[in-house]
């Protein structure tokens, strides 16, 4: 099959576990897609969006909602992993550290990580974190994409706009753009599911 063409459909999704540390991760492991973003910005939602689940990734109106390391298996052959967002400014500093031993953990020395899909709210400029996660992304050469979310919230003229100063803000090669996506609508579904299917074949075919 050849991956670039075809789009992936999931027909089937699980809730795993949850996890801080690396030993409660599940067994055996599996190539896993990873989402990470600032809290509230739309992982749960997002990743809901993906596997057509309403409910699997549990989403709420208040920030700081997933703290653990969510697992769930997906077409029994991979992890999509809900990882606990950041940057909620009422996060006690305790609270703060977990989230960074946890995230560096899961990243540090991952080889079943293929993937570290990046979410951003569409309407806002990236925070000091996100720029702290992609360069440390960088760092350990962990293949990441940006991904703009809650792009419903926005008209298409201010959209473009954004997806190109995100382009700008970190560098991105020449002609590439941050998918959009809307886990309300649906937007940007087909062609993320196919980059992240991309992503979990490539290295399972090696
Ligand atoms: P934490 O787990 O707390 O870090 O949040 P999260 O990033 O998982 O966000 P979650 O999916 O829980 O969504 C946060 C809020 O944004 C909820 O009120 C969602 O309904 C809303 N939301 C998420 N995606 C979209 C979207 O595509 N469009 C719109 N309009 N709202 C969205
Ligand atoms: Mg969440």
């Amino acid at each position: 099959m050849n991956a670039e063409e075809k789009s992936w459909e999931i027909h089937s999704a699980e809730f795993v576990l949850s996890a801080v540390r690396r030993r409660h991760y599940p067994q055996p492991s599996l190539p896993q897609v990873a989402f990470s973003g600032r809290s509230n910005c739309g992982k749960s939602s997002l990743l809901n969006c993906l596997v057509r689940r309403r409910n699997l990734a549990k989403t709420s109106g208040k920030p700081g909602h997933t703290r653990l390391v969510n697992f769930f298996l997906v077409e029994n052959r991979c992890h999509f992993v809900d990882l606990p967002g950041y940057g909620y400014a009422k996060a006690p500093p305790a609270e703060k550290e977990k989230w960074r031993r946890s995230t560096e953990e899961f990243l540090k020395d991952n080889p079943c990580l293929r993937l570290m899909v990046l979410l951003l709210d569409a309407r806002r400029t990236p925070s000091e974190l996100d720029d702290v996660l992609v360069e440390f992304l960088k760092h350990l050469r962990i293949p990441f994409l940006l991904v703009l979310t809650k792009s419903d919230k926005l008209g298409r003229a201010e959209l473009e706009k954004s997806r190109k100063a995100i382009a700008a803000h970190y560098a991105l090669p020449k002609g590439e753009l941050p998918i959009a996506t809307s886990a309300e609508k649906g937007t940007g579904r087909e062609e993320l599911l196919k980059r992240i299917h991309q992503s979990v074949l490539e290295k399972s075919e090696e």
